[in-house]
């Protein structure tokens, strides 16, 4: 099914969830869902909000970037409120969702390049940008906002070929973007309940990480470290140890992987 089925009706109509999803708001061309749900959720839409875009002309990436959005991707966010507790775990939850959900339709296995790329095959798949607006220990609200290359070809887009792919150049052919959404919908809310209902989503992430016990060059900011990605903390800050012996923790930033 190509990226013209597409519809709030189809994506909602029978969706096993609870929430998520159950109200969606689609547009076939959009700068960015990450700024009409941030409209939305001030105006307090339902939790679960689903915002999403047949093609993205402004999709934004994480640290500034550009987010490459054409037709034939999936760019979404999901209007959540959850406890201050919880919103480290969002970027857990929304990558091993996708990792579930890209199983779960294509057959691919994928694996997490921390923090939260996607990677099929040893290249990016899927972006996952997580914004949120705390006041005090009170979230507002949190968007999580997913990318992912599903029906386009990487080799087609030079900004992107040297180091992604897309589901149908791994599967060799076409996907239903439809049956992928609804089942990335139905994994977030999976993962969700699962958070709140005391459970933990951090063993899974970790051991789905393809960046442990490998040499990264990792950019937080304006610092550069190099060194072995060892482990990752509960509250998914990566634990790297330098050439010196030293540990450091990095809450943010950009990994190279090293060979
Ligand atoms: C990254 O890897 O840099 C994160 C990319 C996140 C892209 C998604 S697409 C849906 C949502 N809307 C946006 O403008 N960005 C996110």
């Amino acid at each position: 099914m190509g990226e013209n089925s597409l519809s709030s009706a189809s994506i909602t109509d029978g969706l096993e969830t609870q929430f998520i999803g159950q109200r969606v708001i689609y547009y076939p061309r959009l700068a960015s869902t990450m700024e009409v749900a941030k409209r939305e959720a001030r105006l307090g839409a339902a939790e679960g909000t689903v915002i999403i875009a047949g093609e993205q002309t402004a999709g934004r990436g994480r640290i500034g970037r550009f987010w490459l959005s054409p037709k034939g991707s999936i760019a979404l966010s999901i209007i959540l409120y959850p406890s201050l507790v919880y919103l480290p775990s969002l970027i857990m939850l929304a990558s091993l969702a996708v990792v579930h959900s890209v199983e779960a339709v294509t057959g691919l296995k994928s694996q997490v390049k921390w923090p939260n790329d996607v990677l099929v095959n040893g290249r990016k798949v899927c972006g996952i940008l997580i914004e949120s607006d705390v006041l005090g220990d009170t979230v507002v609200y949190a968007i999580i906002g997913i990318g992912v290359n599903v029906n386009l070809r990487a080799s087609d887009f030079p900004e992107i070929s040297q180091f992604a792919t897309s589901l149908s150049d791994e599967l060799g052919g076409g996907i239903s973007l439809l049956s992928l959404i609804r089942r990335l919908l139905i994994e977030v809310e999976g993962l969700y309940l699962t958070l709140l209902a005391g459970g933990s989503i951090y063993e899974e992430w970790r051991d789905n990480l393809v960046t442990l016990g490998k040499k990264v060059k990792v950019e937080s900011g304006k610092n550069r470290y190099e060194g072995i990605a060892e482990s990752v903390a509960r509250d998914g800050s990566l634990l790297l140890r330098q050439a010196n012996g030293s540990l450091t923790k990095i809450v943010a930033g950009d990994v190279t992987l090293r060979n």
